[in-house]
């Protein structure tokens, strides 16, 4: 499986840079290249860095990653640099069209992991030293720009942020906005069963939000106080909040950067505050989403819920609650680790997308967060699940959780040789 795994890297990589998938994305995705970049590390320290380079290339002058970066012409996707338009906004990219929203922080833990992986450990600190003010500069436009009531919390404005595309935690927000029906022909239901991917109608919402955005140019102020989306994710929180400590333990082992380091210190002390204090729900014993434009709670368990694992966000009682919760809903002897909507739910459909299906990037945070926090036994099973359903699905993009279906022989969803789910093989069978 190792091979393999390094062979599908080998093969979705083009200059500088890897595709998530030959069949579905022809491009370079922001929270993908962080992920994929683990995985390089472990045979090929330069692609990982160059990998990381050619998305930090992308960067805007306001310290903006994007969510897609559009290196060349493609046919095979929609909607493409043309429906975007980056180059409305006045600080874009002039080089890299891309799409005028990001996605998880990634880069502080990849950057950290990277370095922990490298064989050459000098050039792998050159390397950080070179590049860590970038990933700062980003952590900044977060702080700076997605904040509007200083919380430390951060909002997304579109559910293609979040990563977690068609999870039914953006159904409620849908119902509450008027999106017209777009005309428009999509490639991935041409490619894959349409009912393993999101509706025509969800289509519509999803483009409609971008026209919010564009209309304003991109400008986020003009999005914090007019798009009908606007969310605190805990996972997003969680990634930054994870990224934020990878910085801080990456600039004491530069030494210096002393100013860097306490506003990072700083930014990390209220966000983990705002964190607990607004996102955990006590009574569904989970982390929850909040709705910021309606201003209430999104009271539904994801294994987003579990995230603030991996950020070292929740004390040890919530701990406890967090993994009761996911035991009692997601961890049946039937089922494999970890769904990535609620089991129990009755929109949960373990065949669509991020409505039901096992994600290896998720199951990847949530081993080593359950590591972190000392369950060995279950950080365990998260680590063998994920790896066997590898190794019985194959590298595909998404899995069903129900391990009775793989009796007969049935293999994964979504894209096939997907890279991270052979990068994340390799550095979890490396840890
Ligand atoms: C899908 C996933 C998203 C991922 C992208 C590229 O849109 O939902 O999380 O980044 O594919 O793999």
């Amino acid at each position: 499986m190792r091979d393999k795994a390094i062979d599908i890297l080998k093969g979705n990589w083009r200059e500088g840079y890897t595709i998530p998938s030959k069949n579905l994305y022809p491009y370079q995705w922001k929270w993908d290249s962080g992920f994929i970049a683990m995985g390089l590390a472990h045979f090929d320290q330069k692609m990982a860095e160059q990998e990381v380079l050619t998305l930090l290339d992308a960067q805007w002058k306001n310290g903006f990653i994007p969510h897609i970066v559009f290196h060349k012409e493609s046919d095979t996707y929609f909607p493409g640099p043309n429906f975007h338009r980056s180059d409305l906004h006045p600080l874009a990219n002039k080089d890299y069209p891309s799409t005028g929203m990001t996605q998880p922080p990634v880069l502080g833990f990849t950057l950290e992991r990277m370095h922990e992986v490298a064989k050459n450990k000098k050039d792998s600190l050159q390397f950080i030293k070179d590049n860590i003010d970038s990933v700062y500069k980003n952590h900044q436009y977060f702080y700076e720009h997605r904040d509007p009531k200083d919380e430390g919390l951060v909002y997304i404005y579109h559910n293609w942020e979040s990563g977690t595309d068609n999870s039914p935690l953006w159904d409620p927000i849908f119902e509450t906005i008027d999106a017209p029906v777009y005309n428009f022909e999509r490639r991935d239901t041409s490619i894959i069963d349409p009912s393993e991917r999101p509706t025509k109608r969800e289509y519509d919402y999803y483009l409609h939000i971008i026209d919010i955005a564009k209309k304003h140019n991109y400008s986020d102020q003009k999005i914090a106080e007019s798009s009908p989306f606007l969310v605190q994710d805990p996972l997003f929180n969680s990634m930054l909040i994870k990224s934020n400590r990878s910085l801080i333990t990456l600039y004491r082992l530069l030494g210096g950067n002393e100013d860097k380091i306490d506003q990072l210190v700083r930014w990390q002390a209220k966000s983990m505050d705002s964190f607990n204090s607004k996102l955990f729900d006590s009574e569904l014993g989970a982390y929850i989403h909040y709705d910021l434009r309606n201003d209430k709670p999104i009271r539904m368990v994801s294994s987003s819920s579990f995230s603030p694992l991996f950020a070292g966000i929740p004390n040890k009682e919530q701990a406890e609650v967090l993994v009761k919760t996911m035991m009692e809903k997601f961890g049946g002897e039937d089922m494999y680790l970890c769904a990535s909507f609620d089991p129990t739910s009755d929109q949960f459909n373990p065949k669509k997308y991020w409505r039901g299906p096992v994600w290896i990037n998720l199951n990847w945070m949530l081993y080593h967060g359950l590591l972190d926090y000392g369950y060995h036994e279950l950080a365990q099973r998260m680590k063998s699940d994920s790896i066997e359903i590898l190794q019985k699905a194959g590298f595909y993009e998404y899995f069903d959780p129900r391990k009775s279906i793989y009796k007969d022989g049935n293999k994964g969803y979504g894209g096939s040789d997907f890279s991270w789910s052979a990068a994340l093989f390799l550095d979890l069978t490396e840890t």
